[in-house]
Formats: structure tokens, sequence, C-alpha cells
């Protein structure tokens, strides 16, 4: 195992114990043959090595190698790999029932978690939720829901954002490579505004004036392409995930509630890879005050098991007409089993604090990176959702290339931290740890990270 209590970091493979062996070793090459020859190139992954297990905040590889696990599996894993009240829930859920169909029969399951889910989401008012398999499957539902119950057919999204890779969803995706390219055409009346990114404002705006500006080029967008009694609603992710972990303005969530209120547009919350106490909060869109009509879950909701929902207004949600949602699989009792662990873990192990505090420390040495480090342009995040934007000019902002940053996640990897990237440029370094990652293990992957970036060469 490479990573050890009290061992000394190696930041260079010179130093590397001849005994442990390098990713892309026999086994992992092996496997990484197969995966050549039977699995097409455009389902990608951002490491090389072939993961076996995982426990807490590691992951093991099939040649033995650990990992301390700062991608949290994009997201899904907010307690950790393999919980064990997570792994007992889905052990006894798949002795009882396995599968059932909604659409034939209800289980308690999928009722309780449609509850918790109710409970969970901000708004007082009445709420209902309905399940569905992946992040992309619940986007599409909630604009089903949005166009049915307001009889409008526009979506508004925001450009940099990322909704998923089904034909709606990455219609209203704000990244062309590798989202959209060559799958056009896409489904009618999406729409797109800028998303506010202080780091990289547009020529000309201040900061200051981002909220101004956006919902300027909303104002705009009513003028010029659509009425705004034309749209049915507004899908924000409250920050921004694949994008780059931007954070808006404080003020520009509660800006774009009262424009959906003063028009009778739906305000939809995409976080599928905000929620679930990642930000400090139970869902990121708590922090604004705001509370959307429809809130878009996954990942984290089932620890890594296919579960997605809506949970919004019972008025949007039942303005459906039966048979009008759902699916084969949709809210499988044994995903619904492992959410109801989660719902509890959350709770009784406190992790909605604990991000906030797992938020401070990465924060701190994040910020203590901008300081020391040329290559780190902006330390930004919410709570436990924290990245790093790295720049091959503090001055130009001039992104990172790609090169160096597969170099960068590469080495990380090499010495045991397992980290992904993101943004508009892919030159964000995103940390979406458990929130149970013992703090130990926490620094030691800041320490590897710190020790990469500080020994890359200019
Ligand atoms: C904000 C957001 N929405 C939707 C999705 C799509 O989820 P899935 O990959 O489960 O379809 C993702 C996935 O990363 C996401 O981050």
């Amino acid at each position: 195992m490479l990573i050890k209590e009290g061992k000394k970091l190696r930041t260079t493979s010179r130093g590397r114990d001849p005994k442990l062996a390098p990713n892309g070793c026999r086994h992992s090459s092996k496997l990484a043959g197969e995966r050549e020859s039977w699995v097409p190139r455009g389902v990608s992954s951002y490491h090389s090595f072939t993961a076996e297990s995982g426990s807490n905040a590691l992951v093991k590889d099939v040649d033995g190698r650990s990992y301390i696990d700062f991608a949290g599996g994009i997201g899904a894993l907010n307690v950790g790999h393999c919980h064990p009240r997570v792994v007992e829930a889905v052990r006894r859920q798949a002795q009882q029932l396995l599968h059932m169909a909604f659409p034939v029969a209800g289980y308690c399951a999928y009722a309780k978690v449609c509850r918790r889910l109710c409970e969970a989401a901000p708004g007082s008012f009445p709420k209902k939720a309905a399940l569905f398999n992946s992040g992309a499957e619940a986007v599409e539902n909630a604009v089903k829901v949005a166009r049915s119950h307001t009889r409008r057919p526009g979506i508004v999204s925001f450009d940099m954002s990322f909704h998923g890779r089904t034909y709606l969803a990455v219609g209203l995706t704000g990244k062309h490579k590798p989202y959209r390219q060559k799958f056009g055409p896409f489904p009618g009346e999406l729409y797109r505004i800028p998303y506010p990114y202080a780091y990289r404002p547009p020529d000309g705006v201040r900061a200051e004036d981002l909220t101004r500006y956006c919902l300027g080029r909303l104002e705009n967008l009513f003028s010029t392409s659509i009425g705004p009694d034309q749209i049915a609603a507004i899908i924000i992710e409250p920050v921004l995930g694949e994008g780059g972990f931007v954070v808006p303005p404080a003020d520009f969530i509660p800006s774009l509630r009262r424009v959906c209120d003063k028009h009778g547009i739906l305000l939809i919350a995409d976080e599928v890879q905000t929620g679930f106490g990642r930000t400090g909060k139970m869902f990121a869109i708590e922090h604004s005050g705001a509370a959307p009509d429809v809130l878009v879950v996954a990942k984290s909701l089932a620890a890594g098991l296919p579960l997605s929902g809506i949970v919004g207004r019972a008025e949007v949600l039942d303005s459906v007409e039966a048979g009008g949602l759902g699916g084969t699989y949709g809210g499988n009792p044994v995903a619904c089993a492992a959410a109801m662990a989660v719902f509890d873990i959350l709770e009784e192990e406190r992790l909605i604090e604990r991000a906030s505090r797992i938020g401070k420390k990465i924060e701190r040495r994040f910020d203590a990176l901008v300081r020391s480090c040329p290559t780190v342009g902006e330390s930004r995040g919410l709570g436990a959702m924290r990245a790093l934007e790295l720049v091959e000019d503090r001055k130009t902002k001039e992104p990172l290339p790609e090169s160096d940053m597969k170099a960068i996640l590469s080495d990380c990897a090499r010495e045991g931290l397992l980290i992904i990237r993101a943004g508009q440029h892919g030159n964000v370094l995103r940390c979406l740890v458990p929130l149970t990652i013992p703090f130990d293990q926490l620094e030691r992957g800041l320490d590897i990270l710190e020790a990469v970036l500080r020994d890359r060469k200019p």
C-alpha cells in the first residue's frame, strides 16, 4: 500500500519503492488492453489504473496500490465508498426485493425516499418527488414537468453548465467539447445566457456588475429570441460543477428568482453535483435563501447506486397525466434502500456540518497555494466543493494547457492521490472528497497535491 500512516511523501517517481507497482504495470495494463479492444474511446476515464475496491476515502487498484480519493465518484460518494450501513441496507433489500418496476406496483422504499426528499428540499409549500436512474434523466423530467405545468416551450440554461449526456440534457449543457461536438441537431426551444464567472468576466464588465450583466442578457433574450411568457423554466446549477466550481455572486440566484416570479417562469435547481451536504447545506441553493420550484438530485443520493429524482411543488409534478413519468428501473428498491441509509448517515454522522469543516481546511491550504504557487490563478468554492484554477500566467490568465493538466493528474495518482479536473478549459482541479474522510487522510492528500504543484517546472 502506498499510503501509510506517517510515511514520508515522495514527490518524484525516482524515489519510488520498487516493490510498489506503478500504474500501467502487469494487471492494470492487461485490463487496459481489454478496455481498448472492447470499449469505445468516447467512454473515457481521467485515470488509467483499474479500480478493485473502495473503503471510505481510499480506493485500491488491481495492482494493490491505494489512492486517497478526492474525486469521490464525481460527487456521488459524500458518505464514502462502501459505507457499512449502505452495504447492509443494500444486502437486506437485495434479499427481499431486487426489482419490482414501479409502473407494475409500488413498494415502501420508493415512497419513503420521496418523503425524505420532500422534507429535505427548501421551500415551505406542498411538495412531491419522483425517482429516476441518472442525473440526465432527472433533468429531462424536470423539463417535462415544467413544460407540462406552464404549457410553455422555452427553457433557459447557462453557458458553462453541465446537465448530462442525453439529448435534452446535452442540449441544455453549455460546454461544446466534448459534450456537444458532432452530436447536433439538439432539441428545440433551448436558450442559454452567461453564468456569472468573476475570475473571467466578459470584457469591460467588472466582477461586481456580473449579476446585472447576466440578467441584462436574459432581458435581451426576452426581446430578441423568445418572450418571457413563452419560457417554462430557467435551470441553474447553484455552483457550476463540470463548469469549474464557479460560485455566483450572492445576489444572483435571489435576483433570478425575482425575474422568474415576475414572469411565471419556474426555477429549476440542478443539484446533482452540489446536493446532499457537499457545500455545507443539504442543498447549495439554500445558501441563497431562494427556493426552486423543482430541484434535481442524483449522485450522492444513493452513495453510488443509480438513483436520481426531482422534488418540487406538488402542483407542478402533478400536472402530468398518469403514466407520463417513471420507467422500468426508476426508483429501484435496492437503490432506494441505499438512499434511506444515506439520509440516516448524513444526519447521524453530522456530515453537513463536517462539510463546512472540511471546506475550511481545504480553503486554508488552497489559499496558501495561491500565494506561493504561480500556476494557481484562483482558489474558490463553497463548503467542501473546492477548486483551484490553474494558469500559465497569472496576469493573462492563460489556462494551463491540457498536457500539463494531464501530467498533474497522473503525478498526483502516482503519489497516491486521485483527483479530477473541470472547467471550460479543463484547467480546474476539483475536490469532491467524501465528507467522511479522516482528517489525516485529507491533510495527506493536500500534501501530495501541494508537492506536485510546487515541483512543477514553470
Ligand atoms: C450538475 C449535473 N447535472 C447533471 C449531471 C448528469 O448526471 P448523470 O451523469 O448521472 O446523468 C451531472 C453529472 O456530472 C451534473 O454534475
